[in-house]
């Protein structure tokens, strides 16, 4: 079966059968690797908030596979171009034509598009994932830091954990702050991506809440966005300072989320932090790791990635 790429906008008449196929290659990969499909649930309703998201962020970016033939979408990959770099993800393969090179030629078309920018490609891929993670070290990317995805279901009550210091100096951003928070980010993540800020802090699509936190001088000592949308309860992005700040956000974010299951994708290495968050009665449900076509920037701090909008 020979499939031609075609490139360009999804049209909202795309949406449905993008968010199909969202949900059924996920399910169809993680039921028949590691018996685990019921977690994506019954219906594709929720995957429409991609889609939604992705096009209303990035118009334009997403990479589709069409049948030749019937014009159905097979494969979808989204692009999201930034300052400094080009992020990639989701990337879905329908089940029915997934081994076949769809992924490969989605990607490689993702990556001619970073060459032609003159900017390395970056995504966040599963360790449970070993077609995904092949997929693109074959392509070049360089696996980095590891993340735990850190599972809490909150109690409608709240956690009851003492407060952890530092809560108080942790606020809601407005507009003004869309800057300081892509230069903070710049200074220790060594990413920029001052547009994502100004989406969800316009909270037009999708339901975000962005936090900072500030040290007794007024400088940001981290942020953190959470996605409080029905289909997608998730904590991040963020970054912090160090593990005192990401702990004073974390617990605001849950505070957040009372009566909720969500997620956050933790540093590894950040171990002070994962044991908070045991102590908190956070679960273990999946790991992810970082990659990059370049040798990854030096960092300081802690970085939190998520899955929407995954521009990691
Ligand atoms: C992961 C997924 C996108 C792959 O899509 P696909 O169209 O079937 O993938 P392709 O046919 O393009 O091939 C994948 C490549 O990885 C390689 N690969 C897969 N498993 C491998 C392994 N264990 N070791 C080495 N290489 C491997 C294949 O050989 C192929 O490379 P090649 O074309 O150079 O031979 C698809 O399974 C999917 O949609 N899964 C569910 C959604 C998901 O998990 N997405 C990833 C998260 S962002």
């Amino acid at each position: 079966m020979s499939h031609t790429l075609q490139f360009g906008r999804l049209s909202a008449a795309d949406h449905e059968a993008v968010s199909g196929l969202l949900h059924r290659s996920l399910v169809k990969w993680y039921e028949s690797r590691l018996g685990q499909g019921a977690r994506f649930g019954d219906s594709p309703a929720p995957f429409l908030l991609f889609p939604q998201v992705y096009e209303a962020l990035d118009p334009g970016e997403a990479i589709t596979a069409r049948d030749e033939e019937t014009q159905a979408i097979l494969g979808i990959c989204f692009t999201h171009e930034r300052e400094t770099h080009l992020s990639i993800g989701i990337v879905a393969t329908s089940p029915e034509a997934s081994g076949k090179g769809i992924a490969r030629q989605m990607m490689q078309a993702a990556l001619d598009k970073a060459q032609h920018l003159g900017k390395p490609a970056r995504l966040v891929s599963s360790l449970l994932n070993l077609d995904s993670f092949s997929l693109y070290t074959r392509l070049g990317f360089i696996p980095g830091p590891i993340f735990q995805d850190v599972q809490f279901n909150v109690p409608e009550t709240g956690l009851t954990i003492p407060v952890p210091e530092g809560h108080e100096r942790v606020r809601l951003a407005g507009p003004e702050d869309v800057k300081r928070i892509a230069d903070f980010e710049f200074i220790t993540q060594s990413i920029r991506r001052e547009k994502d800020f100004h989406f969800f802090l316009r909270n037009q699509v999708g339901d975000w809440r962005v936090f900072v936190q500030e040290d007794a001088a007024g400088s940001l000592t981290g942020y953190m966005v959470v996605s409080t949308h029905p289909s997608c309860c998730m904590i991040g992005p963020g970054a912090a300072t160090d593990e005192d700040a990401a702990t004073a956000l974390i617990w605001q974010s849950l505070e957040t989320l009372r009566g909720r299951t969500t997620v956050i994708l933790v540093p590894c290495l950040a171990a002070r932090l994962v044991k908070t968050l045991y102590r908190w009665g956070g679960r273990n449900v999946e790991l992810h790791v970082a990659q990059s076509t370049a040798i990854p920037p030096k960092t300081t701090g802690l970085a939190f990635p998520t899955f929407l909008p995954e521009s990691a």
